[in-house]
């Protein structure tokens, strides 16, 4: 009795279960839905996946900081696409106001 190929066909089957769990899986969409959402993930995903930026907080200047570094690392968009994105991000996902002594000065604009 040869019991060399079902042990082999069991360990790339292993092999395989163990794999195929992670290309299957669909991860949870980290951008909620909104305006521009459409733009972000034509452009922004087309390199890396949601996770890179979705968990950052950013002021809509370090935003848009982030997406003219992404336009140098070869991000194509048009002007259009550009300020659906800057816009989504900022509003979206905000850097949370530092917690200001109430003394502090109060930021004037916006
Ligand atoms: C042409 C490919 C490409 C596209 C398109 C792209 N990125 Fe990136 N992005 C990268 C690469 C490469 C890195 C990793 C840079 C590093 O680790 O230094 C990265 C990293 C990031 C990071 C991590 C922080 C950092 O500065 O390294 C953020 C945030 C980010 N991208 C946001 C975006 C956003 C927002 C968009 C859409 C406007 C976008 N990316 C589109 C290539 C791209």
């Amino acid at each position: 009795m040869n019991l060399r190929i079902p042990m082999v066909a069991a360990a790339v089957a292993l092999g395989l279960s163990l794999v195929g769990p992670v290309w299957a899986q669909a991860p949870d969409d980290p951008l909620p839905a909104g305006p521009g959402k459409d733009a972000v993930v034509r452009v922004c995903t087309a390199c890396h996946d949601a996770t890179q930026f979705a968990y950052a907080r950013h002021t809509p200047d370090e935003w848009d900081n982030e997406i003219a570094k992404m336009q140098s690392a070869g991000a194509e968009m048009t002007p259009e696409d550009q300020l659906a994105i800057s816009d989504y991000l900022a509003k979206t996902f905000p850097k949370p106001a530092p917690a200001a002594p109430s003394d502090a000065k109060a930021p004037s604009g916006r």
